[in-house]
């Protein structure tokens, strides 16, 4: 989906401002000197850019193009010594190797929900315990979807407006929509349909459709792939200002260390 057009990642850029995250991920990594720090699923840059500004040094993988190369653009607007902090890697994250060797880890912004089984997931975990030095950190942030059958809000009929809709700086108008055209409540597994409308500046038409598989993952799930793949749990948030996990929290934030 992020890379049917390049101007999909100016539409990311347009919704996605919150930065709370980075605040959060600053505070647990209480960095007294600089950190060499990697991110899979970087996108455009969001949590990446801010982290490079306040002396880190980032290394950022992503497979879309068009996501890559705005968080270029964006990154050639940065003074030097900054820029010289940041290096982008095109990748497919769940075939690729990822380099090693890191002190911080960030799997945030949902990346779980761009994968479609919890054997992916799972070996994020995994690869991600690789690429930490030992007493290293990874930072783990999703949707905490209740562990059991598929919650009835994923259970749902009907065409939704979705991501991207919006309209970027030449005029081309995006409107798509989503449908859940098939689910499996005991394995938690399910199938979207998108449908992505494009309507350039200068009047020509283009659709484009895919279909996307998801796991709504829980916040046990992951506690057990960190604990079973070398990582001691050292927090875990429930949303991102901060506030401890309990039954009520939609988000399982967390931050652990390598063993
Ligand atoms: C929701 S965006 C999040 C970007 C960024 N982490 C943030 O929080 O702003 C998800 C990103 O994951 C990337 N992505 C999805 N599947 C991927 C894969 N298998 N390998 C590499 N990147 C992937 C997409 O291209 C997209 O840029």
């Amino acid at each position: 989906m992020y890379d049917i057009d390049i101007r999909v990642a100016e539409l990311y850029d347009q919704l996605e401002r919150d930065t709370q995250d980075v605040d959060l991920i600053q505070g647990f990594m209480n960095a007294s000197k600089p950190v060499r720090i990697l991110e899979p699923f970087c996108g455009t840059g969001r949590i990446l850019i801010p982290l490079a500004l306040a002396g880190h040094q980032l290394h950022g993988l992503d497979q879309a193009k068009g996501m890559l190369a705005r968080a270029r653009m964006k990154v050639a607007l940065l003074p030097d010594k900054v820029k010289a902090r940041i290096q982008l890697e095109e990748m497919n994250v769940t075939e690729d190797v990822w380099p090693r060797g890191f002190d911080v880890l960030i799997l945030g912004g949902n990346c779980f929900y761009e994968l479609g089984s919890p054997e992916e997931q799972e070996s994020c975990v995994i690869t991600a315990a690789r690429s930490l030095k030992p007493g290293g950190y990874v930072y783990v942030d999703n949707n905490h979807h209740p562990e059991g059958p598929l919650s009835k809000k994923w259970q749902v009929e009907g065409v939704f407006p979705a991501f991207p809709t919006g309209i970027s700086w030449d005029g081309t108008h995006f409107e798509s929509t989503k449908e859940t055209i098939w689910w499996d409540v005991e394995f938690r597994l399910i199938k979207i349909k998108r449908e992505i409308n494009i309507t350039f500046a200068d009047g020509r038409v283009a659709k484009k459709e895919m279909v996307q598989h998801k796991h709504p993952v829980s916040k046990e799930e992951v506690a057990g792939w960190l604990e079973n793949h070398g990582f001691e749990i050292i927090a875990l948030f429930g949303d991102r200002q901060g506030n401890l996990f309990d039954d009520e929290s939609n988000r399982a934030i967390f931050w652990a260390r390598k063993k």
